[in-house]
């Protein structure tokens, strides 16, 4: 017993010094209701005191003074082990770090029988960036414009893309690689480039974990930490390059400048979402698909006519689907409503997809949309992106 003590006090000491190495954001204090489990932790862990294996795992990484990002890069360095794929070393993901945390609990028996239900399987990929916005979640929500799209919305948006073999895809702002690694299950092994890029760095190591857990080995990445507003590494090297974009840009954030040609700044609109659309336009090749995720005002409000008269001057319209309320709620505890917004870089030569275009209203997404709803599992969007598809409104640039 006294040798179990002392152990644990010296891998505290161990875990202290850690810490001090590097930044650590830890988290508010919670009280976990047992309606808010968080996916992949909703497992019954027998032999564990608690109930709820979220509080266990939080409980039992505290009693080592780890908290927030620590068990966050612990987490996902388990599920890079788990997966036994073979990597080449990480540029942006900080997995010698992960290890090292999960080093110091590991002899744990009960925190190590937790690990290993939740950090395997296909399912452990698509609860990182989840488990990211828990453990880190204090510092996402005080950084505006970052709310983590659903993988039922990502997936309904890829599925409006002509997903052809030999694209390339690309996330401007990938925050937690949501929607390219919902494209590359999509893809199912078809070669293609993913190329992500985010301003948040730990972030593109989030992204860099979880395609690094979903794609196929032909599937090639590139990565970038840039500012999307400014010409740099990532604008230079896509530009004119990319095939599809699939995007949730931050919203309403205010710019004071931008470092590449944007029509939109110009006119006057000096907002993240509006001068998105520049930036995406510079990266499309012409007949380049854009579907993103774009606040729900910039489609009716009377202050973006302007601006929609641009949109429709360089770009032809495929579709507009209305999303509920309350998409984010469960990932940022926001109501900001947003719509899905499908759109054709224009060519010299051809018009928009012989499918025509769609509009649609999607009351449902298959999560829930505030902490009452009971009908999450219904998916009306899943419907919608299906019907689209069959009635060949998703066209690539050589179907037209
Ligand atoms: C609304 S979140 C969406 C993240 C991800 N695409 C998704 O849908 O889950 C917006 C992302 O934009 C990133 N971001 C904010 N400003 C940026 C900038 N100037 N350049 C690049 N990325 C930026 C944030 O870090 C955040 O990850």
């Amino acid at each position: 017993m006294n040798a179990r003590k002392t152990k644990q006090a010296a891998k505290r000491k161990e875990a202290s010094c850690l810490r001090e190495s590097g930044a650590v954001y830890t988290l508010g204090r919670r009280t976990t209701a047992p309606s808010d489990l968080l996916p992949g932790f909703d497992l019954i862990i027998p032999g564990v005191p608690q109930s709820d294996p979220t509080y266990a795992i939080e409980a039992g990484f505290r009693r080592y003074g780890l908290e927030g990002e620590d068990v966050f890069l612990a987490l996902a360095a388990r599920c890079v082990q788990e997966s036994r794929g073979r990597h080449n070393g990480f540029e942006f993901f900080q997995y010698e770090r992960g290890l090292q945390v999960l080093d110091l609990v590991t002899h744990d028996r009960q925190i190590d029988s937790i690990l290993a239900r939740v950090c395997l399987g296909s399912d452990a990929v698509g609860h990182l960036p989840v488990w990211y916005q828990y453990f880190v979640g204090r510092r996402f929500r005080e950084g505006s414009g970052k709310f983590f799209t659903p993988r039922t919305v990502a997936r309904s948006m890829a599925n409006l893309l002509p997903l052809d073999a030999g694209l390339t895809l690309c996330d401007p702002t990938c925050g937690g690689g949501t929607f390219l690694s919902e494209a590359a299950r999509l893809l199912n092994g078809t070669p293609c480039e993913l190329v992500g890029n985010d301003v948040d760095r730990m972030l593109v190591g989030l992204t860099e974990a979880v395609l690094f857990l979903t794609c196929g080995g032909t599937q090639k990445r590139h990565l970038f930490c840039n500012n999307v507003y400014d010409r740099g590494p990532f604008l230079d090297a896509y530009s004119k390059r990319v095939d599809c974009i699939l995007a949730n840009p931050p919203f309403s954030l205010p710019l004071d400048s931008v470092g590449l040609r944007s029509t939109l700044f110009n006119m006057g609109y000096h907002n993240s979402d509006a001068v998105f659309l520049d930036v995406c336009f510079e990266l499309l090749k012409e007949g380049g698909h854009l579907v993103c995720l774009l606040p729900h005002s910039i489609v009716v409000n009377v202050d973006y006519s302007e601006l929609r008269a641009h949109v429709e001057r360089e770009w032809d319209l495929c579709g507009i689907i209305t999303l509920p309320e309350g998409v984010f709620y469960m990932t940022a505890r926001t109501t900001t409503r947003a719509d899905i917004i499908h759109l054709r870089k224009k060519t010299a030569t051809k018009t928009a997809a012989s499918g025509g275009i769609y509009f649609a209203n999607a009351p449902t997404v298959g999560i829930p949309l505030n902490s009452r709803d009971t009908m999450s599992g219904s998916n009306s969007l899943e419907d919608i992106a299906a019907t689209v598809r069959a009635r060949g409104c998703v066209a690539g640039a050589a179907d037209s």
